[in-house]
This record gives structure tokens, sequence and C-alpha cells, in this order.
């Protein structure tokens, strides 16, 4: 067997011991003599897994009892509407603008709510830095940040103070990579793909006070918080096999000493590839130090000729990926390199990229 070190900003690698955990369980889960992919959701095999998955992410995240955890699905795209659509109670809502993900939540809220105000932006220096914005006020339903930039690589080191008005997080792609205080938001939300599971589960993490049910008629059963909030997330069919990777998942995070080991694990890849990055002549990390990600680490070369700079992006992303370091291309948007260095991502992954980009930049000179 042969594995590479991946990448990939999501889907993205997992634990290896959960794999094999998959791999065990795959045609005979706990002497059930069934697969989790044929389990009825509603079967007495299953029931302990879902059960049991919530319980794991209450415990790790130390969710209060005023908070219900669902798995939905439809993304954490589907949450840039169904926030809107659950949330609305006068029309407005404030946005912070930080990114390509921001961006889409905030042209969606648009499509339900009269006002969306985007109250801060980083778009004046290409999204590579949080905007200071201590304090948010005003007449609005909710505001909504993006705590971790997944494309720009940028995180939020301070939470707005947003008073009463409910905050609502993507963190899509930092849960669980390090303690959140649950306490302070009104809604979190994370596509699994990333830091939990494979895709195809939504977290949702809200407080009991959001989940409304004098909703209009108008929106959609499924779109509603009230509808799998009063179903346990078994509405219709959740999505069981991802739910049972997120319990597997979970118990690999608690072993590894919860969110603060993961924070502890984290900071020491992060600081493994930042330290390099500014330290090196040859490339350099697009993020400004303070808004910097755990989880994404976007960097270029020093190479000033545009032209010149996409020959060697494309060389150095083809050389990783025969060198068994994959999926290292930034994203199409913004172009450069990225590596997703996400909770599952081992010290060894990140020493072994650093020691082949000193590789590269010693056999490919900028001139
Ligand atoms: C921060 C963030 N939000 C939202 C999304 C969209 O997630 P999904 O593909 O689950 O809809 C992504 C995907 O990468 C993301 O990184």
């Amino acid at each position: 067997m042969s594995r590479v070190f991946n990448f990939s900003a999501g889907p993205s690698t997992l634990p290896e011991s959960v794999l094999e955990i998959c791999a065990k369980e795959m045609l005979d889960c706990h002497g059930t003599g069934q697969s989790v992919m044929e389990m009825s959701h509603r079967s007495a095999a299953y029931k302990p897994i879902i059960e049991g998955c919530e319980a794991k992410i209450r415990d790790l995240m130390h969710i209060p009892d005023n908070y219900r955890v669902l798995f939905l699905q439809g993304g954490a795209s589907l949450q840039f509407a169904m926030i809107p659509l659950n949330l609305n109670k006068t029309g407005r809502a404030a946005y912070v603008d930080t990114g390509v993900w921001s961006k889409k939540a905030i042209e969606e809220a648009r499509r339900f709510l009269t006002t969306v105000d985007v109250v801060a932006s980083s778009r004046d220096r290409g999204c590579c830095y949080i905007p200071e914005i201590r304090k948010i006020e005003g007449d609005y339903d909710y505001v909504h940040i993006t705590l971790n930039n997944t494309i720009y690589g940028t995180k939020w080191s301070y939470l707005p103070d947003t008073g009463d008005i409910p905050l609502v997080c993507d963190c899509s792609s930092n849960i669980l990579s390090e303690p959140i205080d649950v306490t302070k938001f009104g809604v979190l939300y994370a596509g699994a793909q990333k830091n939990l599971a494979p895709a195809g589960v939504t977290l949702v993490i809200i407080r009991d006070d959001l989940i409304r049910e004098d909703l209009p008629a108008s929106v959609p059963t499924m779109l509603r918080y009230d509808t799998h909030a009063k179903n346990g997330s078994m509405f219709n069919t959740p999505p069981c096999y991802s739910i049972y990777v997120m319990g597997l998942v979970l118990d690999w995070v608690k072993s590894c000493g919860g969110a603060e080991g993961m924070k502890k694990r984290n900071e020491e890849k992060a600081a493994c590839l930042y330290d390099f990055l500014d330290s090196s002549d040859y490339y350099h990390a697009t993020v400004e130090k303070g808004s910097r990600s755990l989880m994404n680490v976007p960097f270029l070369t020093k190479e000033t000729d545009p032209e010149k700079a996409a020959v060697i992006n494309k060389k150095f992303v083809s050389e990783a990926a025969k060198a068994g370091l994959v999926n290292l291309a930034g994203h199409r948007l913004v172009g450069g390199m990225r590596a997703s260095i996400y909770n599952a991502m081992s010290l060894e992954g990140v020493q072994a990229l650093v020691a082949f980009m000193k590789k590269f930049a010693a056999e490919n000179p900028i001139d």
C-alpha cells in the first residue's frame, strides 16, 4: 500500500486509523452482518451510531443543552440559504466579506432579505487579511462571518461583539481545529468534508431560540431548522455513512486530546510551514501575519513575471504530485499554491512538503 500526503482543500485527508476501521467494518459492522451503508437509518443498529456521533460532538465542543446539533445535507452552500430563510424577521442582516465563500453567502442572502449590509470587507487587499471590526451594531436579524477562509487562507483571531444580535458562522474549514466557544454564536455550520467526515453531511449547531415554528408557509419543509430539530435529523434519510465516519473521526480527535490537542498539533504544523515561508527567499506566504489560517496555507514563489510564475507553479504542483504530495494547486480563482493541512494531516506530511519545497527551489532558480 502506498499512500500519498493529500493537501486537498476538501474533500480531504482522513485519519488512516479511521479508514482502517471503516475497512474492517465494511462488511459487518459490530456483528450486525451488515455494512453501515446498508442499514436502515431507523434500525436499532443505526440508532447508536447517530446518537453517539451527536454525543461525541457535544462533548468535544462543549455544546450547551440549549443548542441543537443537526446533521443535514446540501453542503455548507445550502446553509447560505437556510440561514436567511430561518432567521429572517425584519429582512435585515449584516455580513463580513472575507472571500469567495462569504460572497456566496451574501449573494444567497440577497435573494431572501431586503437589506444585506456588508459591514466590513478585506477585498481592498485581495482578501489577504481579516478586517478589524470589533463591534457590530444595528437593527439586524443576525451577523454572518466566515471564520476560516479556505481559498485565501485567512482566519479570524477574534470575534466581533454583536451584543444581542445572533452571530452566525461558517466554520466549514476550521471546525474542531482548535477550541471554539459555542456560546458566542447563534448558529455554527460546517460542511464535513474537511475536518469531520467524507462529503455528504453538514453539521449545524443552533441555539434553541433561533429554531422557529412561525416561518412563512413558503419556506420549504426541508429548509426549515424546526423540521430537522423535531425529527432528530431523521425527517428524511440522513447521510448515514458520513455520520458513521464522523463518529469515528471524533473518536480519533478525542484520542488526540480533543480540540485542545488539535490546536497544539495544528499550530506545530502551521509553524513548520509558515516559518519556512517567512525565512525563504524563493517562496512567500500570501496572508498577513495575525490573519493566518492554521488550516489553509496559500503561497507563491517570488517570480514576478506572471507568465514565468504560471510555468513555475504548474511545474511545482506536478513535481510535488510525483513526489507523493498531491493537490497543492491554489484555488482556480486565485492561482499559486495552497497546502491544506487539516486536522488529519500529520506533521510528517508538512515536513515532507517543506523538504520538497527546498529541493524544488534549489533545482528551479528564479533569475
Ligand atoms: C468556508 C467554506 N464555506 C462553504 C463551502 C461550501 O461547502 P459545500 O461544498 O459543502 O457546499 C466551502 C467549501 O469548500 C468552504 O470552504
